[in-house]
């Protein structure tokens, strides 16, 4: 069996399809109730793929009766009932019924083309006795005839969109589509025109692209910054009947720099006070510039005036203001006016609205210096002196000198700040300013006095200014040498005679310029001393060294040697210093091992109690040599 047209015509161009045909009638109703039956309508219809065995059957039908879809017909059929048609295939019992005697083919529900186009169903003719095919089975479509039942759709609305104030008429600013549901391919029903319903004159739209342009030239963002339109597009190409819809697009003007920066006065004044101190803010002028970003970013400059080098202008980040500020101290006495003119400009200029005039506008800027009543100043800050340690009381240390920067130059009444002085050791005449001693000075104890001078206004006490004076107290050779350290002396019961026990140093709190020398020596009274002996080594130490050997702590377990240190001072100053020296038994590495008096006979004369207070003694006055034997008696 084969499918075949239901037209002669085609059929003898076709001789293989004569023989055994499935013939299929084509509804072509309601659509072209005038259009020849079939092929003719059909072709005009479906110019790029005529397919001859398919149906058409047209979509969303309303009527009460189902829509006659075909016929089909086999040529077997004799009309005797013998042959029985069966439909399968996409919806064949569910949506389409076909009459097994006659071969109509009806549609049981309402189609829809856009949700299935068509549907692929298989046609059989059997032996109504044997139910076998009489034919074999053919494949035939129902095409779903495209009605206008879909309106057009913004499926990316709502739009927004931006365009640069100024640009030209015609600036293209976004492009809209809309889509429609309905069959593309066939007719005008998806076809739609796009036209803007708001936003006219600003805007338009062009109908077939749905680009939209700028329609006014020189749109200003500082006049209104934002449009929203209302584009539709319509089916049918626009034709009275067609579907429509719309969407919003909301169009921002961007900013261009098409507004210079200006002063809104030719002129302004500051006062500043001439205690201001450098770095710190004078005034904060504007330029305003209708502009935003960095449109209406601008750089302040001061291009002229006789203030230049004492000010600096600079651009606040934030605020888009010149912000002025003070560079080198101002002085009222010296200068109490400056004039400065400041240009501001914008930053990021665009070559193509300079004819709207000089991206840049400059003022006149005055500044008034405000006297402020100073206190007075000390011609030199740090003053330094030196006095000698023996300066006597009332000696002349150094002057300071101090006067009043006002104009009415008052006189200054000089005073020392006592917390810097809290001994008094200086006194400083009121009037000239002349420091001098009030006390003894001790360079040992305070080498270098740092006192502050007040400097105060005779009239107004209020007004003061401070000095520092840094006075160094010079040595002079005040302090005699002593033993470096408390020595502890012992020696070996074991000990040969020339053996060095000791080695002694000294320390002087003087401090001469050229370092110290000592001198060491027995004192005259133990000069002939038959025990011990001194040596002086002449780099500042002396060794102390027995005379003779066999000391025995039966007979005596302590000595003490007076030794005279002198200084090298001018003139010199000396002390007599006492070594104590025990008596011990030494093992034979001459390691002290018993220094004790007591495990053996006390010497004459001295009781256990005056020896343990001559020990006692010792300990105390650790250090104290000289004053050993004070500590005796
Ligand atoms: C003196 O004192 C002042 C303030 O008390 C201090 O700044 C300065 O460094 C001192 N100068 C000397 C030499 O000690
Ligand atoms: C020297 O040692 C002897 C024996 O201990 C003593 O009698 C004498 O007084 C000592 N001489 C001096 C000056 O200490």
């Amino acid at each position: 069996m084969q499918l075949c047209s239901i037209l002669g015509a085609v059929t003898l161009l076709l001789p293989l399809w004569e023989v055994g045909c499935l013939q299929l009638s084509i509804n072509s109703k309601p659509r072209a109730p005038k259009a020849p039956t079939g092929l003719g309508g059909a072709l005009r219809r479906h110019k790029r793929s005529w397919v001859w065995n398919q149906f058409f059957v047209l979509e969303e039908y309303t009527g009460n009766d189902p829509l006659y879809v075909g016929k089909l017909h086999s040529d077997v059929d004799r009309g005797d009932g013998n042959v029985k048609y069966v439909l399968s295939g996409e919806g064949a019992t569910s949506i389409f019924i076909i009459d097994e005697n006659t071969g109509d083919i009806h549609a049981t529900k309402r189609l829809d083309r856009e949700e299935q186009a068509y549907y692929t169903l298989r046609a059989q003719a059997v032996d109504r006795e044997t139910n076998r095919p009489v034919e074999p089975e053919s494949e035939f479509i129902v095409k779903i005839q495209d009605i206008n039942d879909n309106e057009p759709k913004f499926l990316d609305g709502p739009y927004t969109a931006a365009v640069p104030e100024m640009s030209p008429l015609g600036t293209s600013v976004v492009q809209v589509a809309a889509t429609d549901a309905d069959d593309p391919t066939y007719g005008n029903s998806a076809r739609v025109v796009y036209s803007i319903l708001h936003g006219q004159p600003y805007f338009s739209v062009e109908p077939k692209t749905g680009i939209i342009r700028t329609a006014l030239p020189n749109m200003d963002r500082e006049t209104r910054d934002q449009y929203v339109l209302v584009i539709q597009a319509k089916d049918m190409v626009g034709q009275m009947g067609g579907l429509s819809g719309t969407t919003s697009v909301t169009v921002t003007l961007t900013d261009v720099n098409d507004n210079p920066p200006r002063f809104s006065r030719k002129s302004y004044q500051y006062t500043v006070l001439e205690s201001l101190p450098v770095a710190s803010v004078v005034a904060k002028i504007e330029a305003i510039d209708a502009d935003v970003g960095s449109n209406a970013e601008m750089d302040y400059r001061i291009i002229d005036g006789d203030g230049q080098g004492m000010f600096r202008i600079s651009t606040d980040k934030d605020t888009q203001k010149g912000v002025l500020t003070l560079q080198k101290p101002v002085d009222f006495e010296t200068r109490a006016s400056y004039t400065l003119r400041i240009e501001a400009t914008n930053r990021n200029i665009d070559p193509q609205f300079l004819s709207l005039g000089p991206f840049s506008d400059t003022a006149t800027v005055q500044v008034t210096v405000e006297d402020v009543d100073e206190p007075p100043v000390f011609s030199t800050l740090v003053n330094k002196m030196v006095v000698s340690e023996a300066a006597k009381v009332g000696t002349i240390v150094g002057t300071v000198s101090a006067h009043d920067p006002d104009a009415s130059n008052s006189t200054i009444r000089y005073s020392i700040d006592r917390n810097t002085d809290l001994e008094r050791f200086f006194n400083i005449d009121a009037t000239t300013g002349i420091i001098s001693t009030a006390k003894s000075l001790d360079r040992e104890v305070n080498a270098v006095h740092n006192i502050t001078i007040f400097a105060m206004e005779s009239q107004d006490p209020s007004q003061v200014g401070k000095g520092i004076a840094v006075i160094t107290v010079i040595d002079i050779n005040d302090n005699a040498p002593v033993f470096a350290i408390e020595y502890e002396t012992f020696l070996c019961e074991n000990a040969k005679p020339g053996q060095v026990i000791q080695t002694i140093s000294a320390v002087d709190k003087d401090e001469p310029p050229s370092g110290h020398r000592f001198f060491f020596a027995l004192t005259a009274e133990a000069a002939g001393n038959l025990n011990f002996t001194l040596r002086d080594n002449k780099d500042n130490t002396a060794s102390i060294l027995t005379k003779r050997g066999g000391f025995r702590r039966q007979d005596q377990f302590l000595y003490h040697l007076p030794i005279l240190i002198v200084d090298s001072g001018s003139p010199s100053l000396s002390s007599t210093n006492t070594l104590s020296i025990r008596v011990c038994d030494c093992d034979p590495d001459g390691i002290a091992q018993s220094c004790s008096a007591e495990a053996y006979m006390l010497p004459a004369g001295l009781s256990t109690g005056a020896l343990v207070a001559i020990l006692a003694c010792v300990l105390t006055l650790l250090g104290k040599g000289p004053s050993f034997w004070s500590c005796l008696s």
